[in-house]
């Protein structure tokens, strides 16, 4: 079993989880995923990794509440026990020295960024971070980012903070930014990085996406996570989960995403749970 060491949310529907296990601890990179289980009984969810301290040998991840896996999860309190944290899973990001680098995040993808933007800055890039939200309060770590970065742009949706609108302003926020990126590595819901690299596209700048297809056994057995980059079948789970976002097949990844979407909400409406659905 594995000690939950913390679990608070960190603006409405994301909560940020802290949890035990020193093996997985002292081998993670930045980029990569754990799966877990909230119970005996859980579905196993992937969750990539925000934080880690080796020497305590913990874990941090950060989590939007959705359905019914993430729901038991947001229940969960300090000193609890999950039965399954298994991971590191998927292949680090590939941090290299690429010059200037824009590191955007998107709700869940805001925390897992930061391990990326400080190894990127490690290994001597100027990195920018860009956090997008539908409104001020559903931004989050920018502290931390501006710790690791040369400067944090803010985009709302409804102008509440930084740029309003969304992340399709992008190539006109560069230019007001004076910002001229080698690459540009988005983390967070797939609407973002598939939105973000139809702009990037344009500008002919190289996107890595972060993808989070259905999975389950994480490994490469199942075939759950396949999806189509560059016209050939991959296994998100050890192919990636990073990829080119301007090969993806994205019409096909949403397609796929939304297959088991009328069984999701069956177990929250039995367990009475509210989600953003
Ligand atoms: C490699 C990877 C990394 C991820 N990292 C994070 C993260 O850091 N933070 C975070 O909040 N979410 C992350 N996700 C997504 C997260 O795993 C799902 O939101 C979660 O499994 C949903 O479970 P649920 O039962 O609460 O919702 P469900 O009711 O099962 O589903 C709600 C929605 O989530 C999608 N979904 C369901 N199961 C999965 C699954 N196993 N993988 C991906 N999407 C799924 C469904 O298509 C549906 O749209 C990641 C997914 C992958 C594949
Ligand atoms: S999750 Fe089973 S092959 Fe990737």
């Amino acid at each position: 079993m594995y000690r939950v060491v913390e679990r608070r949310m960190i603006v409405p529907n994301l909560h940020e989880l802290t949890v035990e296990a020193p093996q997985v601890a002292a081998a993670v990179r930045p980029g990569n995923f754990v799966i877990l289980r909230p119970d005996e009984t859980g579905e196993r969810v992937p969750l990539t990794v925000a934080g880690w301290d080796a020497a305590a040998g913990t874990v941090t991840s950060v989590f939007l509440q959705v359905g019914a896996s993430t729901a038991k999860l947001a229940r969960l309190k300090a000193g609890d026990a999950i039965p399954t944290f298994a991971g590191p899973l998927g292949n680090p990001a590939e941090i290299e020295k690429f010059g200037v680098v824009l590191c955007v995040g998107g709700c869940y993808g805001i925390g897992t960024i930061f391990p990326i933007a400080r190894a990127l800055r490690e290994a001597g890039n100027r990195v920018y971070a860009l956090v997008e939200g539908r409104s001020r309060y559903l931004l989050y770590w920018q502290d931390r980012l501006r710790e690791v970065s040369a400067g944090v742009i803010e985009v709302t949706r409804d102008g509440s903070a930084g740029y309003t609108g969304h992340i399709t302003r992008l190539p006109e926020i560069l230019n007001l930014e004076k910002i001229s990126p080698d690459r540009i590595i988005v983390n967070g819901c797939t609407f973002l990085s598939m939105r973000t690299s139809a702009v990037t596209r344009e500008l002919g700048v190289k996107t890595i996406v972060s993808m989070n297809p259905i999975m389950i056994d994480g490994t490469g057995m199942c075939g759950v996570c396949r999806l189509t980059v560059g016209g050939k079948t991959k296994f998100a789970c050890v192919d990636g989960p990073d990829f080119d976002g301007h090969e993806v097949d994205w019409e096909e990844f949403l397609a796929r995403r939304k297959t088991y979407n009328p069984e999701e909400v069956q177990p929250l409406r039995r367990s009475g749970c509210s989600s953003h659905y």
